[in-house]
C-alpha cells in the first residue's frame, strides 16, 4: 500500500445515533421523547465485551428515535466516577430546523417543557435567544436535562454552501 497516496474517495457513512450519558435514565428518556418527540424504541440491559469495555459501568440503555435521527441513552453504575475531566468531548450537537419559524418553536417547546417542572434538569439555564447572522441563518442553543448542549439552526437555501 503506497501511504503517501491521496486517499481517494471515502466510502459511504451517514450519522447513525448519538449517545447520551445520563445519571437518570427514567428522566432522560421522559425528556427526550417529549421534547423530540420521538419514541422509545428498545432498552437493554446486558452489553458486548466491547461496550462494557468502552462504557464501564454500563448498566441500561434505550434508544429513542426522533428528529431524523436515534438518541442511545444510557446510564451506568454509581461507582463510575466520571472521565478525567479533561477528556475531549463533543461539544454540541447541532439540528437544523426547516424553517425560521420551526426554529422558533423547538425555543418555546423547550420553554414550555422546562416550566412544565416534570423533569429535572442538571443545569437548569434557559436557551440563549434566537440570533440571526449577516446571511439569514438563525440559531440558538440550549441544553438537554444532562446539561449536554444541542444548537439548533435554520439556514435559508440562499445561505446553503456557504
Ligand atoms: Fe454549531
Amino acid at each position: 500500500m503506497d501511504e503517501s497516496a491521496p486517499p481517494g474517495p471515502a466510502p459511504r457513512a451517514a450519522l447513525h445515533h448519538l449517545a447520551v450519558e445520563t445519571a437518570d435514565l427514567d428522566n432522560c428518556v421522559a425528556w427526550y421523547t417529549d421534547f423530540f418527540g420521538g419514541t422509545a424504541a428498545w432498552s437493554l440491559d446486558t452489553f458486548s465485551e466491547l461496550t462494557r469495555q468502552r462504557l464501564p459501568g454500563i448498566t441500561r440503555l434505550t434508544e429513542v428515535v426522533a428528529a431524523g435521527t436515534r438518541f442511545h441513552l444510557f446510564t451506568r453504575s454509581a461507582a463510575y466516577a466520571g472521565p478525567h475531566p479533561d477528556t475531549l468531548q463533543f461539544q454540541h450537537v447541532c439540528m437544523t430546523a426547516a424553517t425560521a419559524g420551526e426554529l422558533r418553536s423547538w425555543r418555546e417547546r423547550w420553554q414550555r417543557l422546562f416550566a412544565s417542572g416534570r423533569y429535572v434538569f442538571a443545569r437548569p439555564e434557559p436557551p440563549t435567544d434566537v440570533v440571526v447572522d449577516a446571511d439569514g441563518v438563525s440559531s440558538f442553543y440550549a441544553l438537554d436535562v444532562n446539561g449536554l448542549e444541542y444548537e439548533f439552526t435554520h439556514i435559508p437555501a440562499e445561505a446553503e454552501g456557504r
